[in-house]
């Protein structure tokens, strides 16, 4: 995995940030849809004393999927247990989170779409009729035997919803994107985090790190930390936009929050291949990264920045792509 420090993806020695993770739905800034949505289910199924019908969150890294599931049990006032796909290797460890939930209980499973396919055959009858299949006893005398539930939610998140099966899709009752947040979230988001920090922040230094975040609010906390240190150690512990811009460049951020790495792919995908059309695959070998990555981080917010376009040939480098490199537009060789 990479350590960018303009990667969405949860570095693996980064511990989230407790103290800055909303514990209301209130608190939680941006993703106003899906808020107003998940206030109206969460205070019908307090009103039924229902558990919440199942949800499944998906959106690009970072946008905060998890902590809107925590949101969700703080509001309903119940437990979650929280697990990851591909650590549940087999359908004995998910009847283990299975019963032992309490009724009402949320269980998240982030990275949903890498749940073994056995697994995943388990969640099918739990989620339609809070009922598991276990199969106990030796081979020939083995049988089938059914263990009720209680009644519980799954919370689901995903980078990948085409990767998720339609039965499994399915039995969602409830699905949200996240989109990436407006410069004004991003900003609020930022207030926010330098108060909780106790950190003096100007209104352009607030701006230039809302500008640069790539609309998520993980990395606009992470930027946040970087800069507190340059400003601790340069600047009196304040931070404004002189010291936010030394800080960032520093870093090897530019201005739209572009690093090296998307630097080096547009490069790759320009002076290596005339800017496309070409395969995701070779892109990949190209840069030295996995095409999973590139798909899931790189791209996202390239696509979002109309920096590129995915053709049904390849992906292709736009005008917008040329100038923020300062390239001239090479037209294809064919027109
Ligand atoms: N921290 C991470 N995501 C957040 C959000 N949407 N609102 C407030 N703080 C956050």
């Amino acid at each position: 995995m990479s350590e960018r420090i303009v990667s969405a993806e949860k570095h693996p020695e980064e511990v989230e940030q407790v103290e800055l993770r909303p514990q209301r739905l209130e608190e939680y800034i941006g993703q106003d849809h899906v808020k107003e949505m998940m206030r109206v289910f969460i205070q019908a199924a307090r009103h039924r004393s229902e558990a919440l019908d199942h949800v499944l969150l998906y959106g690009p890294p970072g946008l905060g999927k998890t902590t809107l599931a925590n949101i969700v049990a703080n509001e309903v006032g119940v437990n979650i247990k929280v697990a990851s796909g591909p650590a549940i290797e087999k359908s004995g460890d998910l009847a283990v989170l299975l019963t032992n939930l309490e009724p009402g209980d949320i269980l998240f499973i982030d990275e949903i779409h890498r749940l073994p396919r056995v697994v995943e055959e388990v969640l099918y009858p739990a989620m339609e009729d809070f009922a598991i299949d276990l199969i106990v006893g030796k081979e020939e005398t083995s049988k089938s035997i059914r263990v009720d539930l209680p009644p519980f939610t799954l919370i689901g998140a995903t980078t990948r919803f085409g990767d998720l099966t339609a039965p499994l899709r399915d039995r969602f009752g409830v699905v949200h994107k996240l989109e990436y947040y407006d410069e004004d979230a991003l900003a609020q988001i930022c207030r926010r985090t330098a108060g909780i920090y106790g950190t003096t922040i100007d209104d352009p230094a607030v701006a230039e790190i809302a500008r640069r975040s790539r609309g998520t609010p993980r990395i606009v906390n992470r930027l946040f930390r970087r800069i507190r240190d340059f400003a601790d150690v340069q600047n009196d512990g304040v931070i404004d936009l002189e010291i936010a811009r030394h800080a960032l460049g520093k870093l090897r951020i530019d201005t739209l929050g572009l690093d090296q790495k998307d630097h080096d792919y547009l490069r790759g995908l320009i002076e290596g291949y005339g800017g496309g059309p070409v395969g995701v695959e070779s892109l990949a070998s190209s840069i030295s990264e996995e095409v999973t990555t590139i798909e899931d981080v790189y791209e996202p917010y390239l696509l979002k920045l109309g920096f590129i376009k995915r053709t049904p040939r390849g992906r292709v480098a736009t005008e917008k792509a040329y100038e923020h490199l300062g390239e001239p537009h090479q037209k294809g060789l064919f027109g």
